[in-house]
């Protein structure tokens, strides 16, 4: 028995190896056919359809109506064309295709702020392959997600495309998601590498960053995924660093990214970014997307006049067929067309429940009497926001807003209240300006205005009041601090007729943040019993918010950054979003073109949490911070060294009388020697499974020495320096239950340094 399965694995492996040889000649066999023309189709896209902006005349013909990308096919080596779409919240493809009657309507699944906030791996995952589906079925071969920059500062418009302030979080949900798409036989593409912080100037705005932040904070959550789920392809950013254009940039492109991570695909340029095609081919950016003449014309010129290497150029090319030749176009699959979205639908239920917050429970608040009557204030009450917009936005078949779902689940809810913000939001919707740009933010109906009468007409035959406070952004833009990182008058007004008018009747107010990104609540929350943050939850909204409400669902989300008392209070603010030349405005797209600009990353590694903690600002709701409806105690911390790291476990278990899930933080207390170290950085973390009250559960983490390292910049090494480092184990940032010491003498990591080094 024993020899048969040695001979076939033998003969696999064999097999295996034949497989790869045969691959990398047929590879080579395509290359040398090609066409000087042929080449540059390859590595440079067919070029984009924006509405309202290409001419009629100069459309091209999209296999995937709606799909951000497309590349050449090129019949003489059976190449189809590969089709890349957005994004990081679904599908985003156009949902009617021409002459055909069948829809093709994605799943809008929660922002990634809301999965990580979930801190839940194997759920995003499962959610990451439901992706992977619709893009089979579809016809994608490559989306273009996740998204994994870095919340260095609240108002960044697009952090809800984003998971985190902390690289750890960032990395291992990325990598989560990659795996679950992968799995489909459908490419992925991390995004948007690296440093691309904020909006304004994005094209144009060189972020001018230490190379211990690079690699500890903005690189480490790349690292982290190419390491573990080895994605298909790498999105370069917009943005300069330290001067260079980040798709211009060889030692982050090849050095790093391939000669330190081993990434083994390929590396595409975010759209008409950067501005010189031979630089960006030579960086080992091989693919330029969505492609324009101008890149054709400079490969072209520079191959002829000797300025570029056929090599390099073959080299890209090779990376590019490499990947190209997995895809499930390539492989001839017909997508049917008929994902699963039905079981789609209750994932993305089920996933947004999971990642919803409760940052404020008095009295136990929550979870309400479905039967007492309540009043649903708020025009995202009814309106719900189930996502930002851009290329994060998705076109979905339907959406339930918080009002249906109460419906849906039962609750008693005061009618005539509804009937009113129903007529006023109508009347709303008719008055709204149109969209200018294709890419513009939606419009809203602005929030509606009570008087005290009115309201406290409402709180006399009601039980409770729910007020919804909505929020949206997107691509293009930063977010404001009035009127968007504030609330405005009219919701702090009715924050406080409600709280006046329910509290003096020993009734309660609950308040719920559908929102992208953080906004202030230390001036207002004492007003409010309960704050559930649901942020903007994809088209289950109304139904998972009102799973958590009604305790069908215990919460179990934790933020996975900081909402301070002030924006200011981040360090990066000091420097945000930089400052704008007075020059004229560059681009290779005239609605991308931005104005020369700076920004000094000046904070170094001290974002979100590691500020907050280390130099003692006091914050709103801290990094890791989430309420259950039951409580949890941790115990039985043990620490154990193996080979190259440490095994920690402990213990947590349910004390209350609801099942729940606790999410398990692991943080590291550094000693201070030659680096300056943050009070405590996040090194891992694990979610329970649904703990019954009274059931335990024993959590074991795998540390190693790595983990535990700062990057050293003199000395280009990654050191852990000699003393003792504190293992702790929390329910957040500030709640730290357990604890032990380990003396470690000093480990260094020294990269290989590839050619053409010089990151700083
Ligand atoms: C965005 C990317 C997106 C691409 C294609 C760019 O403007 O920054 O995230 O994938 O467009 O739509």
């Amino acid at each position: 028995m024993k020899k048969i399965f040695t001979i076939a694995a033998v003969l696999f492996l064999a097999g295996n190896m034949l497989a790869q040889k045969t691959k990398e000649n047929n590879i080579d066999k395509m290359i040398e056919k090609l066409t000087l023309e042929e080449k540059i189709n390859i590595v440079v896209g067919v070029g984009f359809n924006m509405p309202g902006i290409t001419p009629e005349s100069e459309m091209i013909e999209e296999k995937v109506p709606g799909a951000a990308g497309h590349s050449f096919a090129i019949n003489r080596i059976n190449l189809p064309t590969t089709v890349l779409a957005d994004g990081p919240a679904g599908v985003r493809i156009t949902p009617e295709r021409p002459n055909d009657d069948k829809t093709y309507y994605a799943t809008a699944f929660p922002i990634a702020s809301l999965m990580a906030s979930t801190w839940d791996t194997a759920l995003m995952q499962e959610v990451g392959q439901a992706f992977g589906n619709e893009s089979k079925e579809y016809g994608v071969d490559i989306l273009l997600a996740p998204a994994l920059n870095i919340h260095r500062h609240p108002l960044t418009g697009r952090n809800f495309e984003y998971y985190s302030e902390d690289p750890v979080v960032s990395g291992k949900m990325a990598a989560a998601f990659v795996r679950g798409v992968q799995s489909e036989g459908v490419g992925t593409s991390i995004k948007h590498f690296v440093a691309n912080n904020q909006e304004t100037n994005r094209t144009t705005v060189n972020a001018i960053i230490s190379e211990r932040a690079l690699r500890e904070i903005y690189l480490k959550g790349f690292e982290i995924a190419v390491k573990e789920a080895q994605p298909w392809t790498v999105m370069s950013s917009y943005n300069k660093i330290n001067g260079v254009y980040a798709s211009q940039r060889h030692d982050l492109l090849t050095s790093i990214l391939r000669g330190e991570w081993g990434f083994e695909g390929f590396v595409m340029t975010d759209w008409f970014a950067g501005d010189d095609a031979v630089a960006q081919m030579k960086a080992g950016n091989d693919l330029l997307m969505p492609g324009i003449e101008k890149q054709r014309e400079a490969i072209k010129s520079a191959i002829e006049d000797g300025s570029l290497s056929m090599e390099i150029l073959d080299q890209n090319i090779g990376r590019i067929l490499n990947i190209y030749t997995q895809t499930l176009s390539y492989k001839g699959y017909k997508p049917t067309g008929n994902p699963d979205l039905e079981n789609h639908k209750e994932l993305a239920r089920k996933a947004a429940a999971q990642g919803i917050i409760l940052l404020d429970n008095k009295d136990n608040t929550l979870p309400l009497n479905k039967n007492n009557k309540t009043a649903l204030f708020g025009v995202a009450s009814y309106e719900t926001l189930i996502g930002g917009t851009g290329s994060g936005d998705v076109n979905n078949a339907s959406e339930v807003s918080l009002f249906e779902g109460s419906q849906n689940n039962e609750m008693n809810i005061d009618e005539n209240l509804a009937n009113t913000y129903l007529e006023y939001i109508k009347i709303g919707k008719e008055n709204l300006p149109p969209k200018t740009f294709f890419m513009a933010p939606d419009q809203q109906v602005s929030e509606k205005d009570w008087t005290p009468e009115e309201v406290n007409q409402i709180a006399e035959r009601t039980e409770l009041a729910v007020y919804t406070i909505g929020r949206t952004s997107g691509e293009f833009q930063d977010r404001k601090v009035e009127n968007d990182f504030l609330l405005n008058d009219k919701e702090l007004n009715t924050i406080k007729l409600l709280s006046k008018a329910y509290h003096s009747r020993g009734k309660k107010l609950v308040v719920i943040l559908n929102i992208g990104g953080v906004i202030e609540t230390a001036s207002w929350k004492e007003l409010a019993d309960a704050i559930l943050l649901a942020w903007q939850p994809g088209q289950e909204a109304g139904n998972a918010i009102t799973d958590v409400l009604t305790g069908k669902v215990n919460p179990s989300g934790k933020l996975t950054m900081t909402f301070p008392v002030n924006y200011e209070d981040h360090k990066s603010s000091e420097n945000f979003p930089g400052r704008e030349f007075d020059l004229p405005p560059v681009g290779n797209i005239s609605f991308m073109e931005a104005k020369p600009a700076e920004v000094k990353y000046e904070e170094g590694i001290f974002v979100g949490y590691r500020h907050f903690e280390t130099n003692k600002v006091k914050t709103s709701y801290p990094f890791g911070y989430g309420l259950s409806y039951t409580t949890f105690d941790y115990s039985k911390l043990k620490v154990k060294e193996k080979s190259g790291g440490y095994e920690v476990s402990c213990t947590i278990k349910n004390t209350g009388s609801t099942p729940g899930k606790e999410v398990v933080q692991l943080y590291i207390s550094a000693p201070q020697g030659d680096l300056q170290k943050p009070v405590r950085e996040l090194k891992a973390f694990h979610k329970t499974g649904l703990l019954q009250p009274g059931e335990k559960e024993t959590i074991t983490f795998s540390l190693s020495k790595y983990d535990l390292a700062s990057y050293h910049t003199k000395k280009s090494a990654w050191i852990a320096e000699t003393g003792t480092y504190k293992i702790q184990i929390g329910a957040s940032v500030e709640e730290i239950n357990l604890e032990e010491s380990i003396a470690l003498a000093c480990f260094i990591h020294k990269p290989q340094i590839y050619q053409n080094f010089r990151l700083a």
